[in-house]
């Protein structure tokens, strides 16, 4: 039977839960958003909320933008009158009623029992195995039996948490792993764990590229279950030389960035992008990923370890590999 997802269950409202609540709810579909605390799920709402008026004012603005943009190149001057008539034609597709059904469509709460009729749950909780499940341990006996449930992990094995649920939920379980911001990345890694089903990785997949972030369409790539799935993988090795090429004072940070994108085309460099991410993040993340491969992967160089132990985080703590204080 195809998977017709009307209603979804997004667990834990925090950085992604908001994220992906609010694509959800564009795209037409009934939300429940759950978190532990009340203040955990109204933090989530406001976050959404505020995401969804910097798309309104985006969307408001760019019949001006496109005219200015125009008249700068081709030197042509619009009348008040003729600006008014274009700003009719381009009238933004979202307004402010568009906002607020979106926002209606998202049931925020703390209750599982709010979970029970949902035909998807997506769980972006706390990266801990144990925390995720025993969530999913629970919910199973809560929700539907017919619902598909995912996992936004970005480091653990899908197939460790599929192991808390029954076996007939087991085939109905896939990773489902989202970028940040959600809202304007569109990959999707679909994972499959030992026991998921094919028939629940084709649904999944069909659901995903039916929907829209805020400017593209969502895009699915099917990963095999592997450390750091792709898009982490590969950016780690990238980031790994990088910190390297820091510590070894191959160039100046900013030389480092201004390198890589005048030479290679990145939009942002890696010790920014580095310092956006999170450093202890990032650490945490490479000493998973050098674990689990049995050594294949690197270690975290010296010069990362040392700013985590300092406390240096990244824009969060105010410094990293470059300062923001
Ligand atoms: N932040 C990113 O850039 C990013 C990107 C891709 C995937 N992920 C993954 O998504 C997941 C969530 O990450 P995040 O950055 O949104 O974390 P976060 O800390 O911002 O939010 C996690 C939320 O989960 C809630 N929570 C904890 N236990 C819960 C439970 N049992 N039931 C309901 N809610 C619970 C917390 O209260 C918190 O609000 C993690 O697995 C992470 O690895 C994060």
């Amino acid at each position: 039977m195809v998977l017709f997802v009307e209603r979804v269950g997004v667990v834990g409202a925090g950085t992604m839960g908001a994220q992906l609540a609010e694509v959800l709810a564009l795209n037409g579909k009934q939300v429940v958003l759950k978190d532990v605390e009340e203040r955990f799920v109204q933090g989530g709402m406001e976050r959404i909320r505020s995401s969804l008026n910097q798309l309104l004012s985006f969307q408001q603005t760019k019949a001006d933008r496109e005219l200015e943009k125009f008249e700068e190149k081709t030197g042509v001057r619009f009348s008040p009158e003729q600006r008014e008539a274009a700003r009719k034609t381009l009238r933004p597709n979202f307004d402010e009623k568009r906002r607020d059904a979106a926002l209606a469509r998202i049931k925020p709460t703390t209750r599982d029992e709010d979970l029970k009729d949902v035909d998807l749950v997506v769980e972006a909780v706390v990266e801990k195995l144990d925390v995720k499940r025993d969530l999913f341990g629970k919910l199973d006996t809560q929700v539907n039996a017919s619902a598909v449930f995912a996992t936004n992990t970005s480091a653990l094995p899908v197939s460790d948490i599929q192991e808390a649920l029954s076996p007939r939920r087991r085939q109905k379980f896939l990773g489902l792993h989202f970028f940040n911001p959600i809202q304007t990345l569109p990959l999707v890694e679909v994972i499959a764990g030992r026991e998921t089903s094919e028939e629940t990785m084709e649904d999944c997949i069909n659901v995903i590229a039916q929907l829209r972030n805020h400017r593209y369409p969502m895009a699915p790539v099917r990963v095999k279950e592997t450390p750091g799935f792709l898009v982490n993988r590969v950016l780690g090795a990238m980031l790994h030389e990088a910190f390297r090429c820091y510590e070894e004072r191959i160039a100046a940070p900013r030389d480092v960035d201004i390198a890589m994108k005048a030479g290679a085309g990145f939009p942002m460099g890696p010790l920014e992008l580095a310092d956006m991410v999170g450093l202890d993040v990032i650490y945490h993340a490479m000493v998973n990923t050098h674990e689990r491969t049995k050594g294949q992967a690197p270690k975290p160089p010296a010069a990362l370890e040392a700013l985590v132990r300092a406390g240096h985080f990244g824009r969060k703590t105010g410094k990293g590999f470059f300062d923001y204080s």
